[in-house]
């Protein structure tokens, strides 16, 4: 497998090889050396195995790499929903292991936004409630104007604030859940798999979104599409729990071509 020939070395990113570096100082995501392992024994599964990445203020990032590579596991412990088994995360300036839950929750709540295709919108709220959740979590004042706004940012109308979320269109939920978002104006953006549901006319049009409303956020999106490469900065591939490599700029063709080398890699049983 030619994969060593496709890799690009995080060496030449130095803020993203180096966490501890002065570019990555300023950086609100950095991991360093963040392992995570599943189970004990021979259930043991090592779903992130030696992770650094310093993600610049205000970029849009793809992770990407074959199912089982450690994607989802990645953004969970960037987030603090999941506990590294080692290495630290720093978000938004603080070390994570350094704060208490409760202050991690804090944290998640007023400077953080999800969009995560089966974290969605609680059904039993209309729309309006759905985007204002945020902002009641965190005791803050619910200004029906900001809502608006919110949902006028990602193009819903009035008529679909009210409506349940089961009566909105798939892409349409996904607006929702973006307008909820950003309603806190966060300072960054993990989404995992956002348009995974989506047509891909749709899904564009989602991620152009996205790309035009996060106003400086830091985003992170987990996907299995090589299209979404051309919203992002740059692009992290991801293979057995490591970084396999780096590319700025990612065009869609290369993307496919080394995400179809690293999924046949990854199905010969060549590592995870
Ligand atoms: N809660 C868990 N308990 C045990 N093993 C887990 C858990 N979560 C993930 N894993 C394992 O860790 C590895 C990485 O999983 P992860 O969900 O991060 O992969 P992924 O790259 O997001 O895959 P996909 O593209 O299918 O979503 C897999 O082998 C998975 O089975
Ligand atoms: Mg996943």
């Amino acid at each position: 497998m030619m994969l060593d020939s496709m890799s690009i070395s995080t060496s030449s990113f130095p803020d993203l090889a180096d966490p501890a570096g002065d570019a990555a100082a300023s950086a609100p995501v950095v991991l360093d050396g963040v392992r995570k392992r599943y189970g004990r024994g021979r259930g043991r599964v090592t779903a992130l195995d030696g992770v650094s990445l310093a993600l610049a203020a205000g970029s849009f990032t793809a992770v990407l790499g074959a199912s089982g590579s450690g994607k989802s596991t990645l953004l969970q412990c960037a987030a603090g929903l999941e506990r590294p088994s080692a290495g630290t995360v720093r978000l938004c300036g603080s070390e994570l292991s350094s704060l208490s839950d409760r202050r991690q929750t804090v944290l998640r709540r007023e400077r953080v936004g999800f969009v995560f295709q089966d974290l969605n919108l609680i059904p039993e709220l209309t729309v309006a409630e759905n985007i204002a959740l945020p902002l009641r979590l965190g005791r803050r004042r619910v200004e029906r104007a900001a809502i608006a706004e919110a949902a006028a940012r990602v193009g819903l109308d009035a008529g679909q604030l009210r409506r349940l979320p089961s009566e909105l269109s798939g892409g349409q939920q996904q607006r929702a859940a973006i307008a909820r978002a950003l309603v806190v104006r966060p300072e960054v953006i993990f989404a995992d798999e956002p348009t995974g549901a989506l047509d891909p006319y749709t899904a564009q049009s989602v991620l152009r979104l996205l790309r035009g409303t996060a106003e400086g956020a830091t985003v992170v999106i987990v996907t299995h599409d090589p299209q979404v490469v051309r919203f992002c900065d740059q692009a992290v591939f991801l293979y057995a729990g490591r970084i396999e490599a780096v590319v700025a700029a990612p065009e869609p063709a290369d993307v496919a071509d080394r995400l179809h080398a690293l999924g046949a890699l990854a199905n010969s049983g060549g590592g995870a």
